[in-house]
């Protein structure tokens, strides 16, 4: 299958429809998107809009009224669909582990499924539970009911990535766990995306979250329609409709600033000063923001430069308030 690269490959959505028997509408209406190899896309809408509905016929959970799937070029609905689900991580918010079956042999599930000699399965777990910040020791023989919340989403990511799938599918997987937990497995996410380069389909209801993970981010209204489909930096930049600047609401500076890290903007002088206050390279320009205010300056120095409060607002397009320096974005 396509999976002979665990790297990501290409899903291709075309006019992907699902109408419900006894349902007035249809629940997908028309979708065709592409996803590129190796990215991160989410899906951001509210309640009922078609998310999981869109996820599920790409591993055909869901068999779709008309339309067409295509991953890595090959055509989903022609597929066996047991295999087609062995080649595709999925992980959703209930997390879905087997009670009765120990950590090691939940994550072991569908490896040993696919033949994989036993040695093989148990070296597999083992790296998978370091993957996700679960010391394999003292986690492996654990059943589900002796880990927490955050741990059982960890454990189902790891059970999602076991046969090193090229396409991985997350169904709001990080939604019922506590915000301090949650920020916690966002940002062990965001590294692990970083090594592993899968094509990622991640749906959640939560804009900040889809910031923060998304190469790219599509934000459905009802029915799954596409009201904007672009990185979360043009999307900020350049909402294309009311219904996209909602979710973006009053603090899109903000959010725009927390995507921009000090040495990706032009400084506003090239060489470092050391009498300023000194920002370290890979701070965003949110953080730089934050610390100019907490010291009463509109000026600071990095390793690439002199940023002021002028060359932040410049960088993402924000008019520069009078009286620079106090509170011009807040
Ligand atoms: N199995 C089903 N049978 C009938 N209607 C369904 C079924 N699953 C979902 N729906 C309906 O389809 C629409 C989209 O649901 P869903 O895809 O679950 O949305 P989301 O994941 O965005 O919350 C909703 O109106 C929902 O009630
Ligand atoms: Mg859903």
């Amino acid at each position: 299958m396509f999976d002979r690269d665990s790297e990501g490959v290409r899903i291709e959505l075309r006019s992907l429809t699902k109408q419900y028997p006894g349902q007035a509408a249809p629940a997908v209406d028309n979708v065709t998107l592409d996803i590129p190899a190796g990215e991160l896309v989410v899906f951001v809408g509210p309640s009922g809009c078609g998310k999981t509905t869109t996820m599920k016929m790409i591993n055909r959970l869901v068999e779709p009224t008309s339309g067409e799937i295509r991953i890595g070029g090959e055509d989903v609905l022609s597929l066996n669909p047991d295999q087609l689900r062995r080649h595709v991580g999925y992980a959703i918010q209930q997390v879905g582990l087997f009670p009765h079956l120990t950590v090691a042999q939940n994550i072991g599930l569908v490896p040993k499924l696919l033949g994989w000699a036993p040695a093989k399965v148990a070296e597999r777990v083992e790296e998978l539970l370091a993957l996700v910040s679960l010391e394999p020791s003292a986690f492996r023989d654990r059943y589900p009911r002796q880990l927490s919340g955050g741990q059982q989403q960890r454990v189902g990511v790891a059970r999602a990535l076991a046969a090193d799938p090229p396409v991985m599918l997350m169904d709001e997987p990080f939604g019922a766990t506590d915000p301090i937990t949650r920020e916690h497995l966002q940002n062990e996410f965001v590294r692990l995306q970083k090594q592993l380069r899968k094509t990622i389909i991640f749906v959640t209801h939560d804009f900040e979250e889809a910031i923060k993970l998304g190469d790219r981010i599509a934000i459905l209204r009802e029915r799954s329609h596409i009201a904007q489909y672009d990185t979360p930096a043009n999307i900020l930049a350049d909402p294309a409709d009311d219904y996209v600047a909602s979710f973006i609401g009053q603090d899109g500076t903000l959010k725009r600033l927390a995507l921009l890290r000090v040495e990706d903007i032009p400084p506003a002088e090239s060489s470092p000063d050391p009498a300023l206050l000194q920002v370290a390279a890979g701070t965003t320009l949110r953080e730089a923001l934050d610390l100019m205010l907490a010291h009463g300056t509109d000026r600071c120095s990095t390793p690439s430069g002199v940023l002021t409060y002028a060359s932040l607002c410049a960088a993402v397009g924000a008019p520069e308030q009078e009286g620079a320096g106090s509170g011009g974005l807040r």
